[in-house]
């Protein structure tokens, strides 16, 4: 007999969905996405694409990151690890708003613009309207020749391959390695010492082995997924690195499940949010092993006694003592690359709690992949 597979079937790969394909591609996606770009000699990243002298890049004082949706949330994790390697001052907005609101542009700030199709209206006006006004634009883009790409002064090119998938996935994962690369090339012109650089570029190195290790085990954290689908509503929490985090995988959340879910630092849970917290409203908590751990794990211990649900997303050496929690736990990277890795957990547990509630995931109602329309 003859089996008849479809286009979309061959494309698929043995996956039931894109979405999950493209998770799995990370771990080869990323390697390629490094490839000849690390620079062991200067402990930096080789960026061509940005087409700027280092005396340039040295001379801006200010990062400000643009995107929307998802790649505004990546924009806040980049604005971080700026802000942490460089020590040159970033954030990141929505394009969306930026675009309306009459922004004051400074010919020392760098702007980034970033997307995945580098089709997305808001951004690509956003770009437009810096660039109009004097500023330099460089662009964190997937998509080869888009309209971002061609309008911007410069970027890097982000090498995830095609995304079919409306959730995005691995093309966000790329977007937090390009900023890891931008924030280092930064860093290195700046006071970041060449052996912290070396530091950084081991721990890239060491990122695909690292995805592929939280991809073995996906079944945990398919059962912690499995288990939130329940919920008609989930808060999602993290703090300062983590926080971006949080964000990114409610969205993930909502996009796919259409259950509510919410982000808040953690910090900010006693100053509301602790008041909603019952058994019918779970919380994923990042807990990574960083100095600020002893107060995340009193932020879920807070959660736990006004019986909440948890899911704690978490490091090997993190001792959870008697809190009761489905625990995720994934390999430690260097602290500044550490929520690139604790994302990967969140888009299998979106992902799990999706297809437990039949929906269809690489197709959500009223989303496009991409909007091209204002
Ligand atoms: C749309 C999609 C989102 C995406 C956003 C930005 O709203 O539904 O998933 O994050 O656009 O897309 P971009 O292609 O610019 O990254």
């Amino acid at each position: 007999t003859t089996v008849e597979l479809t286009v979309e079937e061959l494309e698929l790969a043995g996956h039931d969905h894109f979405m999950h394909k493209e998770i799995h591609e990370q771990p080869s996606s990323v390697e390629r996405m490094l490839g000849g770009r690390l620079d062991d000699r200067f402990g930096s990243a080789r960026l061509d694409g940005l087409r700027m002298e280092l005396r340039e890049l040295r001379g801006f004082r200010r990062v400000k990151v643009l995107g929307c949706g998802s790649a505004y949330y990546v924009g806040q994790l980049g604005a971080t690890l700026i802000e942490d390697l460089a020590r040159v001052p970033a954030d990141a907005e929505p394009a969306s708003e930026f675009r309306y609101r009459n922004p004051v542009i400074e010919p020392d700030t760098l702007y980034v613009a970033v997307s995945q199709s580098g089709e997305t209206a808001d951004t690509l006006f956003a770009v437009r309207e810096i660039q109009r006004k004097g500023g330099r634009v460089v662009g964190l883009v997937n998509v080869v020749g888009s309209s971002i790409a061609r309008q911007c002064d410069g970027g890097i090119y982000l090498h995830a391959g095609p995304e079919v998938s409306v959730a995005s996935t691995k093309a966000l994962t790329h977007m937090a390695v390009g900023f890891a690369l931008l924030a280092l090339a930064l860093g290195r012109v700046h006071d970041l010492s060449h052996a912290d650089g070396a530091r950084i570029l081991a721990g890239l190195q060491a990122l695909p082995g690292q995805i592929a290790e939280i991809l073995a085990d996906e079944e945990t954290i398919a059962e912690a997924g499995r288990r939130l689908a329940d919920a008609r509503s989930l808060f999602f929490i993290g703090r300062v690195r983590g926080y971006p985090v949080a964000r990114e995988a409610a969205q993930k959340f909502k996009e796919i499940t259409y259950r509510h879910a919410e982000a808040y630092p953690s910090s900010e849970l006693k100053h509301g949010p602790l008041a909603l917290i019952d058994a019918d409203l779970p919380t994923v908590a990042v807990v990574p092993d960083d100095d600020l751990v002893e107060r995340n794990l009193a932020a879920a211990h807070e959660i736990r006694a006004r019986g909440g649900r948890l899911t704690v997303i978490t490091h090997p050496g993190v001792d959870l003592g008697d809190l009761e929690a489905d625990r995720i736990t994934v390999p430690r990277n260097e602290r500044e690359l550490d929520p690139i890795l604790l994302t990967i957990p969140t888009q299998l547990l979106a992902y799990h709690a999706a297809r437990a509630l039949g929906e269809d995931i690489d197709r959500p109602r009223n989303l496009a992949k991409s909007v091209t329309v204002e």
